[in-house]
């Protein structure tokens, strides 16, 4: 029987990065669909819970992605609130790569030590990569704030987090450098995940904190998130800090987001969100 994956997509245009992903991590044949939301994307779900038999709905898979997070959340819901008794199917969730992105790099940071207790910043965490990464700090015992250049936005994320995951992060405004920059005060552990090609801190701004332990940067677009963050630095020393790059946490990202994929035709019932991503990260980070 025949491994099919529906790509369930916000966007108008499905990615086509999770379309070769989820041809990677298994399945036989993929069909994507984009422009969906949660009033349009009933009879899709329908025609997934309703054609094969109890034993066999393993094979079939549904894959929820677009560049909007809120969005997707919207979608896994309707889909979610469709599936009754035996009639479901698995599904990942991983809206532009936030669930794969945090956990990697989370996974990375947490990778041999504890994060509990420390004092955890993720700048621009209003994002989607931002906001899943601030949930698994939090989750692994940090207290977290995040910042955004608007703090209405910035609060908006807050509010959602708490409102998803029952997560409680601070929301700082920090429009530019000086303001980040004093936002890691204090901080052990910083995240950088910023928009691509967007410097979020200078090089001074974080090697002269005497608190910082940890500083990772999840832009892979240059220039660099952090000036003088390497590409590829997988916890490399500098300046009495470990430096993690978004190349050391990408060739993580990809092949958590292949085993997830693998793990949603083992059985009916899976709902991969950011805890279950981030188990599948745990297992595999080395
Ligand atoms: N390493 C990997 O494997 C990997 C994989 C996927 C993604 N990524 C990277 O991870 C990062 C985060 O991804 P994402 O999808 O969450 O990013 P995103 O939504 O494009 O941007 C994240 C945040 O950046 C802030 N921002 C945007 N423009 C800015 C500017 N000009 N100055 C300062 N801040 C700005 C925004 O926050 P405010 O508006 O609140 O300020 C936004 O919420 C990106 O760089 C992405 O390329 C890496």
């Amino acid at each position: 029987m025949k491994k099919l994956l529906y790509q369930f997509d916000t966007d108008p245009l499905p990615s086509l990065f999770d379309n070769v992903v989820g041809y990677d991590g298994g399945a036989d044949h993929i069909s994507a669909y984009g422009g969906l939301h949660s009033a349009n994307v009933g009879p899709l779900v329908e025609g997934a819970i309703f054609t094969r038999a109890s034993k066999d709905k393993k094979n079939t898979a549904i894959f929820i992605g677009g560049g909007s997070v809120a969005q997707g959340e919207a979608l896994l819901d309707a889909v979610l609130a469709k599936f009754f008794a035996q009639f479901r199917v698995s599904v990942m969730f991983n809206c532009n790569g936030c669930n794969t992105t945090a956990a990697a790099a989370v996974a990375c940071l947490a990778h041999g030590r504890s994060l509990a207790g420390k004092r955890a910043v993720v700048l621009a965490g209003s994002g989607p990569v931002g906001q899943r990464a601030a949930v698994l700090l939090a989750r692994e015992g940090a207290q977290v704030a995040i910042t955004g250049r608007k703090l209405a936005v910035v609060e908006a994320a807050r509010d959602s987090i708490k409102a998803r995951f029952a997560v409680d992060v601070t929301a700082i405004e920090a429009p530019s450098g000086p303001e980040r920059a004093a936002a890691i005060e204090g901080a052990q552990v910083v995240l950088a995940a910023g928009a691509a090609g967007i410097t979020l801190l200078d090089a001074a701004q974080w090697q002269n904190s005497a608190a910082l332990e940890l500083l990772a940067d999840a832009n892979a677009s240059p220039p660099a998130g952090v000036e003088g963050v390497g590409m590829s630095d997988r916890g490399a020393a500098s300046h009495g800090k470990l430096l993690f790059g978004p190349l050391s946490f990408g060739a993580l990202k990809l092949s958590v987001h292949r085993a997830c994929i693998a793990r949603l035709f083992g059985q009916n019932d899976l709902v991969l969100d950011v805890n279950e991503i981030y188990g599948v990260a745990k297992a595999l980070v080395t």
